[in-house]
């Protein structure tokens, strides 16, 4: 097994996401990451074994004497939370998980609180942070930064595992594997995610999370990508060569009406202005026609699903939120039990916890 240690940082940074992967997985040949970084990680094989554990631990934990399994599981471990970015269910759904299977967190949520309002650099409280604790749950404006810190930790004299919680406008790949395990778990008495259309539609170009689960989509057999956005901010080129290189059906359309007609699962995003170059310049594009609301609703087929990473704006209206189609909801719990599946297998613990009595 190859790992960060057999790589120069030069090398592995400008390898091919598919060619990191071996560099970043467990040591013991399971499969299963050690850093989490991005969506290019996951196979269709890791998936469903995420999803079967996170189904497990949601079932272990139903009973008292499951839970308390459960928090033992991983009793001797620590996590640093460390968010330099705005987060609600991200950072939530990672401690929550944690609190499952036993883990003491620790966390910053403001460098203003930290030692970086001293002019200390990130890579510094990171260095900082593994000298603490286990494993480092990371969310960052700057791009690449994880994977910089995987490498800088794996290289240095207390390696622990990186779990990326966003980069930058790049990736998110806890959230689209919560969004694969919903779709999963939508699917699963009516035939399966695969042959499935799935529409994405709002900021396409800065969204993270739509490039990491446009990929993780292209695991499964023959499911059709739809990018509805303003031409402003639809989705980037790298998205798209992806799905050309593996042969994936996709359009890019500017007509929500006739993508929702035809989806099975419609994935609404926010504008992510916080990312405009000049204030205000995202306030000048015309939205309006990116928005999810009775209308749409009433096309939907009967089986689809509604879904949205969250935070939401106007784009999903109020109206729909008690529609038995509206996921975005259960997508946030299905969030705490994939990451409590994620966090147990990088730990090595998925067999022990699929396996157990209860
Ligand atoms: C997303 C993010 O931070 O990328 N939120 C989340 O993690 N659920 C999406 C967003 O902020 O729009």
């Amino acid at each position: 097994m190859a790992g960060l240690k057999e790589i120069s940082w030069e090398r592995f940074s400008k390898l091919p996401a598919a060619e990191k992967r071996p560099y970043l997985e467990r040591q013991d040949g399971d499969g299963m990451p050690y850093h989490t970084l991005f969506a290019q990680q996951f196979d269709r094989a890791l998936l469903e074994r995420l999803c079967a554990l996170a189904n497990r631990i949601r079932f272990i934990n139903k009973s008292k004497e499951g839970a308390l399994y459960l928090k033992g599981v991983l009793a001797h471990k620590r996590a640093m939370l460390y968010f330099s970015q705005p987060s609600s269910r991200t950072f939530l759904s990672h401690l929550a998980a944690c609190q499952i299977l036993g883990i003491t967190t620790g966390s910053v949520r403001d460098a203003a609180t930290s030692s970086e309002f001293k002019g200390e650099s990130r890579e510094d409280s990171i260095r900082t942070f593994s000298s603490y604790f286990d494993m480092i749950i990371m969310r960052s404006p700057e791009q690449g930064l994880a994977d910089k810190m995987a490498w800088e930790l794996s290289n240095g004299d207390r390696p622990v595992p990186i779990l990326n919680a966003g980069s930058g406008k790049d990736q998110h790949p806890t959230q689209a594997l919560l969004d694969v395990y919903t779709l999963v778990r939508s699917f699963e008495s009516k035939g399966g995610v695969d042959g499935r259309t799935v529409t994405f539609c709002g900021d396409l170009l800065r969204g993270r999370t739509v490039r990491s689960l446009s990929y993780l989509l292209t695991t499964f057999r023959d499911v059709k990508q739809i990018f509805v956005a303003p031409p402003e901010l639809q989705v980037p080129e790298d998205v798209v060569a992806i799905l050309k290189g593996k042969g994936v059906r996709y359009e890019i359309s500017d007509d929500l009406r006739a993508a929702v007609r035809a989806s099975d699962a419609v994935y609404m995003t926010r504008i992510q202005d916080e990312w405009d170059a000049a204030k205000g310049e995202s306030s000048k594009i015309d939205t309006s026609r990116f928005k999810f609301g009775a209308d749409e609703l009433a096309i939907l087929k009967p089986d689809a699903v509604i879904m949205h990473p969250l935070p939401r704006r106007d784009e999903i209206s109020t109206c729909c939120d008690n529609d038995p189609r509206a996921m975005y909801w259960r997508q946030m719990r299905n969030g705490m039990w994939i990451r409590a599946a994620l966090i147990a297998s990088v730990f090595g613990f998925e067999r022990e916890i699929m396996d157990c009595g209860y």
